[in-house]
């Protein structure tokens, strides 16, 4: 069942009922200032930082789920039907409702009793402020008398503190009113060590307003049925303390067929250290007036709202397809590049299911991220790789986790998690063989934030390299210290207790457990630090890091490899996780995914084997489970993986973020039928049809899906922030469509479905546009003929030329 549908031309999801299995959101602001938005007009708004500068409320755990949004509530004065354009919080039985979820902008249109509302909301290209532009249209055929009333609850700018501290915060709300409360400040800790302040304004004589939520709501009310709204009348109330929140009253009798537009501005501005006030306690609102006076008109919220779209569609054209596969070209066109941009923005601290307070930026979730978003913007993935480098430790460890706002490692988490220095590798030389620009090798890059120990980037490359090379255990096999890839497995950790953290419990630097996992990466992203060594022309160290690749290699396919498949692990007795000789949680999907990719066994018949045995025990309808049999007890040895019941997360989900390694897998072995029936199966556009099992928003991968022995077989859960978005896009436009960046150039190797047809690919890739034509002959893999504006070319790759600003390519397959 569908809750929707797919408006591409229009590059949106529709939504056509408020009472969507979940809520269904969007993300708003390209840059520093954020909204989440759902389909019922819930969610908040921060900026730059989700837990340090929150500017409106937004309670996780709530009942209703979705609530305390930014909400307009429309009042006929005549009957007292009062109602919103996004259906919540009142819930008044809508005539009409829509929610279209654009790039970075929503609209709500919805009508009751002959009166429409049109809502539609995005935060500008270059102003910290999100822009709502309400439209209410009288239908009906005699004069309508109504009010419209607003509302936003601040937060207390720091989102955690706000929801614990409230001795102190009940007693700290600031607030000022200007023109008769058109323009709400909030301006709460401003007289102490903050230099910023909110704003909430509207851009017309209002006929009240309320900054106290006591006074609006009524003390014993919820959103859902305010004071005010019922009285029909603002009290005018001065928050001093409790909980300040910006609402306007407007009062309008509109003709029959009269319109009325009004724009909303809420904002963000952070004034000089020196120039903080305009007289004694009156905050400095020069450049707030002068951010406002940039949306007070129809026109500019047009001309702002179309360099919006103009932007998104610049993007987009750096990798468009078009093939008769409409789905394929939805995904990759619009939604799935999409998302990209919201996880490279939003790492995992901000969702419906990420509370914005818990995680900063993620060393190997942000490194991951840009996989998939470096080819829409490099320079914005080159500042990220330096800032995530400069989290780095000497030894070639990291902070797990870092705070955007500071940019500083963030301590409660520590390191220790041995995956993460080789994913610094591998955005790197993702970034490089996009661009080119070697110059970002040789920049300075500090350690831990501390510039007196700084090293080239290159340097630090070096340290993850042989922070890996030098942290083996018995088996030759990488040390996996806290967790690999896998945070939920645990081996050094032996979490008894409640209140012990799986994680950063015991033992972490454990010099015994294993990860063949970590073994894959190290092959595969070690090749790349060799070619990015040769690239700069160290020849004996590309030699040194092959030779070091050769041993990992060697034990991945020996003491890494169980028969039928790869091992996943070994734990701290040096005993086999993921092996055929476990009672549960024989097989996991991380090595067989991740080694074959790497081309480990690809020459030994390994990996056929191992991706025959991925179909065989984790494959189900919905897409690929991380692991089988589930487990079914606690393993203490283990760690969180097991604490899970059967079929949810890390225990037998389908965690989505690694169905594209079995995919590229299948890829490397030339299985198109394979590599794109996987694909599909975790493909939210494919999926639509089932939005009442999948739950999730059908425009966007979610973390996992509920594997075969859950429950809610099919379900998925932790929607939009997962490291899914950026590998599906490498999948699907890399390795199935085949379109990879080379340090030399383009390289053109599609592997796709016996029955996919010929397509068509623009790629801008450094300073050229590349229009690519495949001609498929029916061949899942194999180019035969390659040529370049008019000329055959040798081999695969598209060799890049300095000047030529566009490249002609026919491919044909076969
Ligand atoms: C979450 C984490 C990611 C981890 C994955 C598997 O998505 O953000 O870092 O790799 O779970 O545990
Ligand atoms: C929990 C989650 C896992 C996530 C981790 C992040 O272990 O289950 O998915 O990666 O937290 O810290």
């Amino acid at each position: 069942m569908k809750y929707g549908y797919f408006d591409d031309n229009a590059l949106e999801y529709v939504i056509t009922t408020p009472k969507t299995p979940l809520p269904w959101i969007n993300y708003l602001g390209n840059k520093e200032f954020f909204s989440l938005i759902s389909n019922t007009c819930g969610g908040y708004t921060f900026y730059k930082d989700a837990k340090l500068l929150r500017l409106t409320r937004y309670r996780y755990n709530n009942v209703p789920y979705d609530n305390n949004g930014k909400y307009f509530y429309i009042k006929d004065n005549t009957d007292s039907v009062v109602w919103n354009p996004g259906w919540q919080p009142v819930k008044t039985t809508l005539d009409s409702y829509e929610c279209r979820h654009g790039l970075g902008y929503s609209t709500f249109t919805s009508t009751k009793n002959n009166v429409e509302a049109k809502v539609l909301t995005f935060v500008p290209m270059d102003d910290n402020c999100e822009v709502s532009q309400i439209t209410i249209t009288n239908n009906k055929d005699k004069e309508a008398d109504l009010s419209l009333f607003s509302y936003v609850e601040w937060c207390l700018w720091n989102a955690d503190d706000d929801m614990k501290n409230f001795q102190r915060n009940l007693s700290t709300g600031e607030v000022e009113i200007t023109d008769g409360g058109s323009t709400i400040y909030h301006k709460t800790e401003y007289r102490e060590r903050r230099n910023h302040y909110a704003i909430y304004s509207v851009n017309a004589p209002v006929d009240g307003f309320d900054t106290s939520r006591d006074a609006f709501l009524g003390a014993y009310n919820g959103p859902d049925s305010p004071d005010v709204v019922s009285d029909g009348k603002c009290t005018n109330s001065v928050a001093s303390g409790w909980s300040p929140i910006a609402s306007q009253q407007i009062n309008l009798k509109l003709k029959a067929g009269e319109s009325k537009t009004f724009i909303f501005v809420l904002a963000y501005v952070e004034n000089p250290e020196d120039d903080k006030w305009e007289a004694p306690n009156v905050i400095n609102k020069k450049p707030a007036i002068s951010l406002l006076s940039r949306y007070k008109t129809e026109e500019a919220v047009e001309k702002a709202l179309t360099e919006l779209k103009n932007y998104w569609k610049d993007l987009l054209s750096n990798y468009h397809i078009s093939s008769k596969n409409e789905k394929v070209d939805r995904m990759v066109n619009i939604w799935n590049q999409y998302q990209c941009m919201v996880t490279f923005n939003m790492s995992r601290s901000a969702s419906y299911y990420e509370s914005g307070i818990g995680r900063g930026m993620g060393f190997r979730d942000s490194c991951q991220d840009l996989l998939g978003f470096v080819h829409l913007i490099p320079d914005r993935a080159r500042q990220r790789i330096i800032d995530i480098a400069s989290t780095q430790f000497q030894d070639g460890s990291a902070y797990h986790q870092y705070q955007p706002l500071t940019k500083k490692g963030n301590s409660d988490i520590g390191s220790g998690f041995n995956d993460d220095p080789l994913w610094l590798i591998a955005g790197t030389s993702a970034y490089v063989r996009e661009t080119g620009d070697l110059s970002i090798l040789k920049e300075m890059v500090p350690f831990d934030n501390d510039m007196s120990v700084a090293k080239t980037l290159m340097g630090h490359l070096k340290c993850s390299f042989d922070f890996t090379a030098t942290h083996k255990g018995p088996h030759g096999l990488p040390l996996i210290g806290r967790a690999d890839w896998n945070d939920c497995l645990n081996l050094n950790c032996f979490s008894e207790h409640p209140g012990e953290s799986f994680q950063t419990f015991g033992p972490s630097e454990g010099p015994v457990a294993e990860s063949v996992f970590i073994a894959g990466m190290f092959v595969k992203y070690g090749e790349e630090y060799a070619q990015l060594c040769e690239l700069l022309g160290d020849q004996a160290e590309a030699d040194r890091a092959r030779d070091e690749i050769k041993k990992v290699y060697e034990a991945a396919i020996t003491a890494g490899w169980d028969g039928e498949w790869f091992v996943r692990a070994y734990d701290a007795y040096s005993h086999k996780v993921g092996s055929k000789e476990c009672e549960e949680g024989q097989i996991y999907i991380e090595p067989q995914g991740f080694c074959v990719l790497a081309g480990i066994g690809v020459k030994e018949g390994l990996a056929e084997k191992a991706l025959k045995s991925v179909e065989e025990r984790l494959d189900t309808k919905y897409g690929v489970m991380i692991l089988q049999p589930a487990y079914t007890k606690y393993h203490v040895e283990l760690g969180e993986v097991s604490s899970y019941p059967p079929g949810y997360k890390e225990n037998a989900g389908i965690f989505c973020h690694n169905n594209p390694w079995v995919s590229i897998a299948e890829t490397v072995l030339g299985h198109g039928d394979r590599a794109f029936e996987i694909y599909k199966k975790t493909c939210p556009a494919y999926i639509e049809d089932i939005s009442d099992v999948h739950c999730t928003e059908p425009y966007v991968y979610s973390q996992m899906v509920a594997g075969r022995d859950a429950k809610f077989f099919g379900q998925g859960k932790n929607s939009w922030l997962t490291g899914t978005a950026a590998w599906t896009f490498v999948n699907i436009s890399q390795y199935i469509l085949g379109v990879y960046p080379t340090h030399k150039g383009l390289s053109i190797d599609p592997c796709v479905p016996a029955d996919f047809g010929d397509f068509e690919i623009t790629r801008k890739y450094r300073n050229a546009v590349y229009n690519i034509s495949v001609k498929q002959n029916g061949a899942q893999k194999g180019i035969k003929k390659l040529i370049v504006n008019g000329k055959e070319v040798a081999g695969n790759v598209i060799p890049y030329e300095d000047g030529v600003k566009e490249y002609n390519v026919v491919a044909e397959m076969g």
